[in-house]
This record gives C-alpha cells, structure tokens and sequence, in this order.
C-alpha cells in the first residue's frame, strides 16, 4: 500500500491557535502539545501523518507560499499584508483561500487621541500621520476616502504611537477595545472586520487532494459552511 503523505499545518500561538483546536478535533486530529508549555516547534498529532508548525503570525503565508507547509491559518489582516507584496492577490502567491473561519475574529480600526479632533482634521484636509504595522490596508483605505496621509510602519504597540506625538492616528486591530481605552484612545473608523481564513498551497493542493480535501470538509461543516 502507498504510504500516506505527510500534511503539514502552520498556525501561530495565542488566540488562533485555541480556536483551531475544535476544528481540527472535527477533523479527528488531536495536537498532542501544548505550545504555551513546550519549546517545540513542530507538533505532532494523534494521526501519524499530521503535523502542526508554529510560526509567527506573519509569517503563516511565507511557510504556506514556499510550501513549507500545505496548509495555514492566519488572520485576514495578515493574509490582505502578505498579498500586496504579491501584487494585492492571493493566488498570485500562490495561495488557494477556500474558506472563512470565523474565528478569533475582531475589527481593524483608526484610532486618535481623545483629544484629537479626527473628523476636523478629515474635512479641512490636513495630512495625516498614521502608525501601523497594516500598512496596505491603511494606505487603501485613507486612498479611497481621499485623505492624504504619512504613513510610519511599526511592528507592534501602536498606541503608543499618539500619545508621544508619532502620529496624529493608528490603524490597529481591536477587540474588546481596552488597550485603547487604556492608552486614552478612541476608534474614529471602522476598517474592516477580521477573522482567520484558511489558506492552502496551491501545488500542495494538487498532490495531496484527498487528504486535504478531507481537512477543508471538516473544517467548512464544523464552521457550519
Ligand atoms: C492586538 C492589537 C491591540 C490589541 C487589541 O495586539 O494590536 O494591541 O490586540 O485588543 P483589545 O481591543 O482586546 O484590547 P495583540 O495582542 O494581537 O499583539 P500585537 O501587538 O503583537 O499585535
């Protein structure tokens, strides 16, 4: 008998992680290591021939692109930021994106000081400093509202950003909404809404169809798709 290919799986720690864990038991796998406990790099699962990677959020479409794994989970916001080096689109990286998780879903929104007149600013067409690590959708979204804006890319902890005069706003994601309501920040614009998308490897797609194909179907009915 043929033996069977191994499948491999990127995910990151933390939030999409937790919520992968149901869909991947409605997938009969079960990740038999916990990340937050273990150094580990590659998990192994109770089905021989599944494995998951865990990577940085960021880097979950790099390890799918290069077919460094077959499949990823990673956050629309990830996914829209990865695919503009690739000309805006997925499958021009070679990424097949079969299916919305809806999970560790939240928002991406601008938000300014409180003190800071957002909607003035807007209208007199003063030009915006804006702090983001989500550079591509920042810069679409003030294009198309027709506000100019300087952009200064950061990597983490944009809140900060405003209160020590960086930028006048940041695009970032938001959730419950505390770290902004600690850091004295409000949300002026609603971007987008976020959640985790599946993404395949296209090439990967066609040599392991049946065992991939397995995986999407159990992930699509378990998210009731
Ligand atoms: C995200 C985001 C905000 C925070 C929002 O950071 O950048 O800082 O979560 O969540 P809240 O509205 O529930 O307070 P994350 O913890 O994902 O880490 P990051 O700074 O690496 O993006």
């Amino acid at each position: 008998m043929e033996a069977k290919q191994m499948i491999t799986l990127a995910l990151s720690k933390g939030r999409i992680f937790e919520e992968t864990l149901p869909l991947l038991r409605a997938a009969g796998i079960e990740v038999l290591e916990d990340p937050e406990k273990s150094r580990k790099l590659i998990l192994t699962t109770n089905q021989p021939d599944v494995r998951v990677l865990v990577v940085r959020a960021t880097d979950v479409p790099t390890y799918v692109q290069y077919g460094g794994a077959d499949l990823g989970i990673t956050g629309k916001d990830t996914l829209i930021e990865h695919a503009a080096d690739w000309g805006g689109s997925t499958s021009a990286a070679g990424l097949y994106q079969p299916l919305d998780l809806n999970i560790a879903k939240c928002r991406i929104s601008v938000a300014v000081r409180a003190d800071f007149d957002y909607a003035s600013a807007v209208k007199q067409g003063s030009r915006l400093k804006v702090a983001t690590k989500y550079v591509a959708i920042a810069r679409e979204f003030f294009a198309t509202k027709g506000v100019h804006v300087d952009l200064i890319k950061l990597y983490g902890s944009m809140e900060l950003a405003p209160l020590v005069g960086l930028s006048d706003a940041i695009v970032d994601l938001v959730s419950t909404g505390n770290t902004l309501k600690a850091n004295h920040l409000v949300e002026v614009e609603h971007i987008m809404d976020i959640s985790s998308q599946l993404v395949v490897n296209q090439a990967a797609l066609k040599l392991k169809q049946a065992s991939i194909r397995r995986i999407i179907d159990a992930f699509a009915s378990a998210v009731g798709k």
